[in-house]
């Protein structure tokens, strides 16, 4: 909340010093947009956060952006998605195949074909299955745009997966009324909920950046040499 915010000592202090490039860096975040906040208080679960949000949404359709899940903005999934649900009406999720020893980390659905390339139909979700009950290599993955009835059934479903409300087990019923599709995502996505995934994504966004990226990498190459090196030049480029 608060790095949205404006933060008035530090932008007076680089205002006071005439630091501009960093006032602006500073500001950015403020201006982006109208943000409002909801606290969820209680960590009930990713379906108890979005109905939080219920009286801020209205009876409108609305998308939920799942801040540990990165898409690569040069991708297209997010203009995609509302244009899926102008067609199709519902609520529709993003799918990305995984390896079957991942799919235990994700909900997972069962689809069929849509007629639509790059759009299936989803027909079942099961919240983090175990791999020999998944009913697919489909991973749901953190980008949402949703029907506002999802709202209704929030608030009836019972606790699920580790006795929390799950946003899969509500839109579970919303796909048994044949109202859930999917966009089907083989692009850029950086996971940064888990820390190896974390550290992964760090170090491609850094390779990927005009500023910071060439310098960076060339300093990777030469760090995986050495470790694939002996032990004499490990410690060459330690030093
Ligand atoms: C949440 C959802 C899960 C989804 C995942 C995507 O799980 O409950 O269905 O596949 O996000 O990142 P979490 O990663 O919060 O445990």
């Amino acid at each position: 909340m608060d790095h949205f915010d404006h933060a008035f000592e530090l932008e007076q202090a680089l205002a006071a010093k005439g630091d501009t490039v960093r006032l602006d860096a500073v500001r950015d975040p403020a201006r982006l947009a109208d943000i409002h906040h909801i606290r969820q208080g209680d960590p009930l679960g990713l379906g108890h956060a979005v109905l939080c949000a219920r009286h801020h949404v209205g009876d409108q359709p609305f998308a939920v952006l799942l801040g540990d899940d990165l898409i690569d903005p040069r991708e297209t999934l997010l203009s995609r998605m509302p244009e899926v649900r102008d067609r199709h009406q519902g609520s529709v999720v993003a799918l990305m195949e995984v390896p079957p020893e991942q799919i235990h980390l994700y909900g997972c659905a069962a689809v069929e074909p849509s007629g639509e390339d790059g759009v299936v139909r989803v027909t079942g979700l099961v919240e983090k299955p175990s791999r020999a009950d998944a009913p697919s290599r489909y991973a749901v993955i953190g980008r949402y745009v949703l029907d506002p009835a999802v709202f209704g059934i929030l608030e009836d479903v019972p606790p699920g997966r580790g006795g929390e409300i799950q946003l899969t087990d509500a839109l579970q019923e919303l796909a048994a009324g044949g109202t859930v599709h999917a966009v089907v995502f083989d692009g850029l996505r950086y996971d940064t909920g888990d820390k190896a995934d974390y550290l992964r994504t760090v170090v491609r966004l850094a390779c990927d950046r005009a500023d910071l990226g060439p310098e960076f990498t060339a300093w990777l190459k030469e760090f995986v040499a050495g470790l694939e090196g002996t032990g004499a030049e490990r410690g060459r480029f330690a030093a």
